[in-house]
């Protein structure tokens, strides 16, 4: 045989993209620091301190058919959860966490050639699976105070053909557009106004609403009367089941019978949808949860402002972002990991000298904010 090179064989595209760097797991940072995992405050995930309903602990306990596929349907949690959302079940689908489902969408819609409209600083995962697809990423950036420019995102929809970032003149199909409200990583809402003026537009319109528990608001009420509007929602967040990876979507019945016939059948594993399934029938726990997560978030606001190196930026979500001012937020960063606190580190366009603080339990902000006294 000759000489096999494999560069020859891989997408060219993906062969010279930069790899991911993932969030190191709690066990390997443990070990790194010296800490058991329990002494760990891991405020760098927005994930739910509190963790899942016992009765989804339960559920996880009891259920005895381990050994069968899923339901690729997911018919009783579609049931369970058009009451939750008010939204008929035809419109719902399940995936493996909402990260799934925005990489399923992307491939139901994009190709080399076509592009989403994405409005940075926000979540990372739609110009990653975008360029996956082999689409353009055509960016909106926001306003200093992360509000959406809804003017501009109008000027570069209905903009085309328009010129690649490579300069070859080129016609750019721009067919998606990612809103995150409320935003990570900074917690602002978009406007229920601005959502319809966006749904005017000649674009698939998605806003991914993964931390609406924490806001109050949802445009999901709107989907079935827009062919263009999809909403994400997610279990990571509110319901504490981040591990387990289940998330859902309402699309409008045009977009989610093509989606139907994408979809891996055992997408859904049996132990996310019993969780999630526990979840929807006892709301009380988590609903408590949420309102104790948003308490601490107003409570971690007010200590935050106190400092004089911090601007923290209002939130609506389970997280803060702070800017840091006159100070190296990498090693402000470094220096709360040595005391086994775990916050997200920020230095790119729109987010120089940020850090985003997920909001904790009440004794994990003491131990954060005496951490912070003994910085200064
Ligand atoms: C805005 C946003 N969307 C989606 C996700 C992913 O949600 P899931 O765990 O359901 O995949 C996250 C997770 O951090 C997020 O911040």
């Amino acid at each position: 045989m000759t000489t096999f090179n494999i560069e020859d064989y891989l997408r060219p595209d993906i062969y010279e993209m930069e790899e991911y760097t993932p969030i190191e797991p709690l066990e390997v940072l443990s070990a790194r620091l010296g800490l058991p995992p329990e002494r760990i405050i891991k405020l760098d995930g927005n994930e739910n301190p509190y963790g899942p309903s016992p009765q989804a602990l339960a559920a996880l306990a009891d259920y005895g058919r381990y050994h069968i596929y899923p339901d690729p349907e997911h018919a009783l949690l579609r049931e369970a959860i058009q009451d939750y959302i008010g939204v008929d079940k035809a419109h719902i689908m399940f995936g493996n966490g909402s990260d799934e489902l925005i990489d399923l969408i992307m491939r139901l819609v994009l190709g080399p050639g076509d592009a989403i409209i994405n409005c940075p600083p926000t979540f990372g995962m739609y110009s990653f699976d975008a360029v996956i697809c082999g689409a353009e990423v055509v960016r909106v950036p926001r306003r200093a105070d992360f509000s959406l420019d809804v003017e501009e995102i109008r000027q570069r929809a209905l903009d085309r053909p328009t010129i690649r970032p490579r300069l070859r003149l080129d016609h750019l199909t721009k067919k998606l557009l990612f809103v995150n409200s409320p935003n990570n990583p900074d917690g602002s809402l978009t406007s229920r106004e601005d959502v319809l003026q966006l749904l005017e537009l000649p674009l698939v319109v998605v806003i991914d609403e993964a931390y609406a528990e924490f806001s109050g608001t949802s445009v999901a009420d709107l989907v079935p009367e827009h062919p263009n509007l999809i909403v994400l929602r997610t279990f990571s967040k509110w319901a504490g089941l981040a591990g387990l990876r289940i998330g859902y979507g309402i699309f409008p019945l045009d977009i989610i019978r093509h989606l139907w016939k994408i979809k891996q059948p055992y997408n859904v594993n049996v132990a996310a949808q019993a969780a999630a399934l526990a979840s929807l029938e006892h709301l009380d726990y988590l609903r408590a949860n949420v309102q104790r997560i948003v308490t601490e978030r107003e409570r971690l606001y007010a200590e935050l402002v106190q400092f004089d190196f911090l601007h923290p930026y209002p939130s609506h979500s389970n997280f803060i972002l702070c800017r840091v001012l006159g100070r190296d937020a990498r090693q402000l960063k470094l220096s709360l990991e040595r005391e086994g606190i775990l916050i997200r580190y920020f230095n790119k366009p729109g987010l120089r000298d940020c850090i985003r603080i997920s909001a904790g339990k009440p004794d994990q902000t003491e131990v954060l904010i005496q951490a912070l006294r003994e910085v200064v």
